[in-house]
């Protein structure tokens, strides 16, 4: 792992991820919001579809399972949970490509990908690290291909209100020498992550779809590189 960049690892601490898959299974009901999110890519076979901050493998794994005629690749910065998501795939058979790779830097050509997705990871991300985020996603889209976006949205329920004061007084801890970090969860709970693909320049975005959970909901919001965007 660098040390000179921002980096929050799948449950924070790195010490825990080893307890990731769990922990989001009880947590986030995890099969429905991971089938309707594969669902929700309409993916074909001969597409290409990258997953960004793919954890321990789950979606890639079913987005592969559910569509064998598909190339997925999947990037993640962090080596130890990459092993773990290499393993699952190789038990299962699965034959996502894995590259370890910070999400802003993709180590892709211009227009490679059909789809991206990215689930639970942009709320680890600073504001201008999103906004980085989102403009190199763009560049390895191809013209008129989406990006699916499923992060924590607005709590509605006072049980997610209180869990989300409880995460930001953690954070304010935890990031206390960086203000942008301890401030990552912003655009996630004022429901501004359609803006910031907006404003990285994707193309008729919208919330498409919104579940709740024990903690906060998952909103998912989709945007498309343009169609007519000139090709490298
Ligand atoms: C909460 S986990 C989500 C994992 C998976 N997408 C899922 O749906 O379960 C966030 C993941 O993003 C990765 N991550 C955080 N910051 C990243 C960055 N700047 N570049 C690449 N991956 C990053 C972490 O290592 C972690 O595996």
């Amino acid at each position: 792992m660098q040390t000179n960049v921002r980096y929050v690892h799948a449950l924070g601490p790195a010490a825990l991820t080893r307890f990731y898959d769990p922990a989001i299974r009880l947590l986030f009901r995890e099969e429905a919001f991971r089938s309707q999110l594969v669902a929700n890519l309409e993916l074909a076979p001969g597409q290409r579809v990258l997953d960004v901050g793919c954890g321990t493998g789950t979606l890639a794994v079913l987005a592969q399972q559910r569509c064998p005629g598909v190339e997925v690749h999947a990037v993640d910065g962090d080596a130890e949970v990459l092993a773990l998501a290499r393993a699952k795939a190789a038990r299962v058979g699965a034959g996502v490509r894995f590259e370890r790779a910070m999400a802003w830097a993709l180590p892709y050509p211009d227009g490679t990908f059909d789809r991206v997705v990215s689930s639970l990871m942009f709320h680890h991300l600073a504001a201008d690290d999103k906004r980085r985020t989102a403009e190199e996603i763009l560049r390895v889209l191809r013209p008129g291909g989406a990006l699916l976006l499923a992060d924590f949205g607005s709590p509605r329920s006072a049980p997610g209100r209180a869990a989300v004061r409880a995460l930001r007084w953690f954070d304010r801890i935890a990031h206390r020498h960086d203000d942008a970090l301890a401030r990552r969860f912003d655009d996630n709970l004022a429901d501004r992550l359609p803006e910031v693909l907006t404003g990285a320049g994707f193309r008729d975005v919208a919330e498409i779809d919104r579940i709740g959970t024990a903690i906060m909901p998952i909103a998912t919001v989709r945007g498309h590189k343009r169609a007519d965007a000139p090709q490298a």
